[in-house]
């Protein structure tokens, strides 16, 4: 028996409405581009019929092709000979559009004659952020409606619009009622249906802007370092201002296949299904009722509290913010009034979001004021007796049922948890620096840790914007666990002859936002250190006893001009090669794929045995940490994903050269020809 088509027809006299019924996003997959070739079809052959309205049921018109077809062998109608019979129907139809009319959805709405939205509608074409172009033509009607300038932004960036300002531009020939889509559309199509000629987006023409090109790789060529995809996009734009409409389909087509069979593509539709994979606790009951979170309690009001704090006010969630002195307290919230000011004044927020999120914030010196908080997140030193006696502490003050979370970045979530008559309430809740800016919340689950507990932190990073990955409780962690192997690594190919730039530019020319020792004197070289002068054991100690602890000190690995600019610092070259000459290490020329060897691939083995051990769900977890958490280059795919394009047989080799133990698993994978 063959499933029912999820598309559906029902008449409104002279008015055919064509329905898609796919939740959850009426995806553009085989079955429903069948059905709509079908509706199509039914449409142009009925003489009683003079128009037709395409819409869709659930959250949303169609949100772009089935991105879980890309890669397999076609199937049914392909997207192009649906849209070609649309636009070529003599029969206008009306796109009615609600939801997210994204990608291929887009370019279905092109190809009608006509657009009509709800309000809360947004158009867009999205391909470039999963290493793709708009392959259904969007590219080359877009810019025949909205013009170079406005197509770039939209399909290089890859950002949508809302219906307001789609139908500024043209996108939108009319917005309708937020509840009445339907009917309203129903009445559109009614007033075209007897207007000729029908309106072909493909007949347009538009004038080639190449100053606006020019402007646009200006503006946006640091971000798009690396990728592939924003090129081939713009390049495509430009066809549609150059060439004739089919000449310009073709190049977008022949533009398209090479990258959706390259490996970008793969890599960033891969990270495209983790982030919402690692939304999903394997043995936690997706049903499973949440506490309710609707005021937060932060401890530390730092660099690491306000940027926490920040994360729920800016979601409207009130937050209790503690600290031991007025001064503290002062200074720490007075930060996050500047840095809501400062976005407001860069128009990233409107005007009057300050004050509404200052507004929930309650300063105190009192941890006795978290007492009604159903979440109490502590942001302070990092050291576990500090954090044990706070722990005791809350542990007498938060109310039953409130969720106890520490924001430690190394510590044993479980023997925190072991000082409360609580360790089911207790969870690592490990924020990025800076927590407001960050995307990534690791969530540590404790032994103990219960499952609505995990399940609500869960669903809470969702609503503060946050991409959350479960991690089990070891030292650092997911991330900072896999970063351990590559620091170790890098400060002895020092030893052995590189340079703190080579080793950098390597990982910057990787794709990665800077190398490890950029993020030494980012993050701060006495970050750790033992904070004793004359005990000198390794190039850092000798850096850090110098006061070299980075950026803040104007020196760091590097030297520092007033602007924060680096240069090479002789000083940390001499020091550098001081150590070597007592350690009889002899200086030899090191390879750029040395490097990558010994400081990346120690990465992925870190994250095998943490496969291993159980510490990450699965391996696509680990990419989401590193992508959202460090900037490893999404075109990448994360570690993990990177070591299966290198290959895992090429990756294993790579260790054993330089005398790694590698991990069993992945020792498996590579022989077996299988996944991590
Ligand atoms: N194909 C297949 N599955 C999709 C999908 C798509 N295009 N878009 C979303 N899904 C799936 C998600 O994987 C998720 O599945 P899960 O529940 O099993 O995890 C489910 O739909 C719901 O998605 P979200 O959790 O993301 O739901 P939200 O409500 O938060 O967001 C959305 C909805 C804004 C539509 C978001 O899913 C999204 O941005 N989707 C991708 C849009 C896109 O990139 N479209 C272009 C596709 S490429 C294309 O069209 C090529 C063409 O030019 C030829």
């Amino acid at each position: 028996m063959t499933a029912p088509s999820p598309i559906r027809t029902e008449r409104h006299g002279e008015i055919l409405v064509i329905i898609s019924d796919s939740p959850p996003v009426n995806a553009l997959g085989a079955a429903v581009r069948d059905g709509l070739e079908a509706g199509v079809k039914e449409g142009v052959a009925d003489a009683s019929i003079k128009a037709m309205v395409i819409r869709c049921d659930g959250r949303t018109f169609f949100a772009g092709a089935d991105i879980t077809e890309f890669g397999k062998p076609p199937k049914g109608a392909s997207l192009h000979e649906v849209i070609d019979m649309m636009d070529a129907s003599d029969k206008p139809i009306v796109a009615a559009i609600h939801g997210t009319a994204l990608g291929g959805g887009c370019e279905v709405a092109l190809a009608c004659h006509y657009r009509v939205a709800v309000p809360s509608a947004v158009m867009g074409l999205p391909e470039v952020k999963l290493g793709l172009l708009p392959g259904a033509g969007g590219t080359q009607r877009l810019p025949r409606i909205v013009g170079v300038k406005a197509a770039l932004e939209m399909v290089a960036i890859g950002d949508p619009i809302p219906a307001k300002k789609a139908a500024e531009v043209g996108l939108v020939d009319k917005v309708v009622g937020e509840g009445s889509l339907e009917a309203d559309a129903i009445a559109f199509a009614k007033e075209i249906a007897g207007k000729r000629p029908i309106p072909r987006v493909r007949d347009k023409t538009v004038d080639p802007d190449p100053e606006a090109v020019e402007a646009f790789r200006k503006a946006h060529g640091r971000k798009m370092r690396g990728f592939d995809a924003p090129a081939a996009n713009i390049a495509c734009v430009v066809a549609a201002s150059e060439k004739p409409f089919d000449e310009g389909m073709k190049f977008e087509r022949e533009q398209f296949m090479k990258l959706m069979t390259g490996t970008q593509s793969a890599a960033q539709r891969h990270i495209f299904f983790a982030e919402r994979q690692a939304a999903k606790i394997d043995d936690v009951d997706p049903k499973t009722p949440l506490r309710p979170v609707n005021k937060v309690g932060v401890i530390g009001a730092g660099t690491m509290g306000g940027g926490i704090s920040m994360n729920f006010l800016s979601a409207g969630i009130p937050v209790t913010i503690v600290e031991m002195q007025q001064e503290a307290l002062d200074r720490g919230t007075g930060v996050v009034r500047k840095n809501y000011e400062a976005s407001a004044a860069k128009g990233r927020i409107k005007p009057d979001a300050p004050e509404k999120a200052m507004a929930l914030l309650t300063p105190t010196l009192s941890l006795d004021d978290l007492a009604d908080c159903d979440l109490i997140i502590e942001a302070v030193y990092e050291n576990m007796d500090v954090k044990k006696e706070l722990f005791t502490k809350l542990d007498a003050i938060a109310r039953p049922g409130a969720i106890l979370a520490s924001n430690t970045s190394y510590l044993n979530v479980d023997e925190i948890a072991a000082v409360t008559k609580r360790p089911e309430d207790v969870v690592g809740m490990h924020f990025f620096s800076p927590a407001n800016v960050m995307k990534l919340l690791e969530v540590v689950r404790g032994e103990k840790t219960a499952g609505d507990v995990l399940a609500t932190v869960m669903a809470l990073a969702k609503k503060i914007r946050k991409v959350a990955v479960v991690a089990g409780v070891c030292h650092g962690f997911i991330g900072n666990r896999m970063l351990s192997p590559r620091q170790i690594e890098a400060n002895k190919l020092l030893m052995e002859g590189a340079t703190p730039e080579q080793i950098d530019r390597v990982h910057v020319e990787f794709g990665m936002p800077m190398g490890p020792f950029q993020m030494s004197d980012l993050a701060g070289v006495d970050i750790g250190w033992h904070r004793d002068p004359t005990r000198i054991e390794s190039i850092r100690d000798a850096l850090a006893a110098e006061g070299r602890w980075g950026q803040k000190k104007n020196a760091g690995f590097y030297d520092y001009d007033e602007k924060r600019n680096p240069t090479p610092s002789p000083r940390v070259a001499e020091i550098i090669e001081d150590f070597r000459s007592r350690s009889n290490l002899p200086k030899r020329e090191i390879t750029d794929e040395e490097i990558v060897e010994r400081t990346l691939y120690p990465m992925v083995n870190e994250g095998a045995l943490i496969l291993e051990e159980g510490k990450a769900q699965r391996a696509s977890d680990i990419d989401v940490v590193w992508i959202y958490g460090y900037g490893w280059p999404v075109y990448r795919g994360g570690p993990m994903f990177w070591a299966q394009t290198e290959g895992l047989p090429k990756v294993v080799a790579g260790l054993e050269k330089h005398g790694f133990k590698v991990a069993e698993s992945l020792k498996a994978a590579a022989e077996s020809g299988g996944k991590l």
